[in-house]
């Protein structure tokens, strides 16, 4: 199927939380054991809001779900308070029955950064693959921190995040661009690709452009999300913000 016919418009951000959040409750009530791949940023924020109402309202249960994130900054333990790893503890973590033995991080503190990487591959292998992974995107065009380049890396790997994605990331630092680490451990985008089912999520207009890029546009590794046009069974759920470019 064509991309295209796999993209949702939500009136909103807020409706594309509830909807993708139902929709993961959904897949982890049909398959309790689930491994879920996990994005961080500001678009999943909602998505995790809504998907810890429900948990707290009895509607999921995660002591069986299995998690991966994509992504962690270089040179960050899992306890700093600009991690990946802490922001995920606060935002959903916290507020699931999750057993944290399920968790799964890349340690951006790990000595031998490569080892790591080996790892995590070896950790998503041991539990099956991805069964669905949510993916933010990147204003120019990532997915994980899977940077647009010459050429792209199939496994996780560590990767020197471009000036745009430091400055997007720069909340989490108290706003100070030189607090955020130049690099990061990152899925690749073979990893990526291998989960059986993969959701992008995009809200507001500063990723019309990307979108329509990703939607209209060629496969190539100068926009990474172009990729997922190879994947079978993909879906983007986006705000109206964030489709304008490809509805008109
Ligand atoms: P954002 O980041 O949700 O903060 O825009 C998305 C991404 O970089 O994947």
């Amino acid at each position: 199927m064509r991309l295209e016919q796999r993209i949702s418009v939500f009136p909103d951000a807020r409706e594309v939380g509830r909807r993708l959040a139902a929709r993961v409750a959904d897949a982890i009530r049909n398959q309790p054991a689930i491994v879920l791949g996990l994005p961080t940023g500001r678009t999943p924020l909602l998505f995790y809001e809504e998907l810890a109402a429900l948990a707290r309202s009895g509607a999921v249960d995660f002591s069986r779900v299995t998690t991966f994130n994509l992504d962690e900054f270089l040179g960050l333990t899992p306890e700093h308070p600009s991690s990946y790893r802490r922001f995920m503890q606060r935002y959903l973590f916290d507020h699931v029955n999750i057993d944290p033995a399920r968790i799964n991080f890349l340690n951006g503190a790990a000595a031998d950064a490569a080892a790591e990487a080996d790892r995590y591959e070896h950790a998503i292998a041991a539990a099956g693959g991805i069964d669905l992974v949510i993916l933010g995107i990147g204003t120019n065009g990532h997915i994980g921190f899977n940077e647009p380049s010459s050429g792209l890396e199939a496994r996780t790997h560590r990767v020197t995040l471009q000036p745009e994605t430091r400055r997007s990331n720069a909340p989490l630092f108290g706003d100070d661009l030189d607090a955020v680490p130049l690099e990061a451990l990152s899925m690749g985008m073979g990893t990526i690709l291998d989960a059986r089912a993969a959701v992008l999520l995009a809200t507001g207009a500063r990723k019309a452009s990307c979108v329509e890029r990703l939607v209209t546009g060629p496969i190539t590794t100068g926009l990474p999300a172009s990729f997922l046009q190879l994947h079978r069974d993909v879906e983007i759920m986006l705000d109206e913000a964030a489709a304008q470019r490809i509805r008109s």
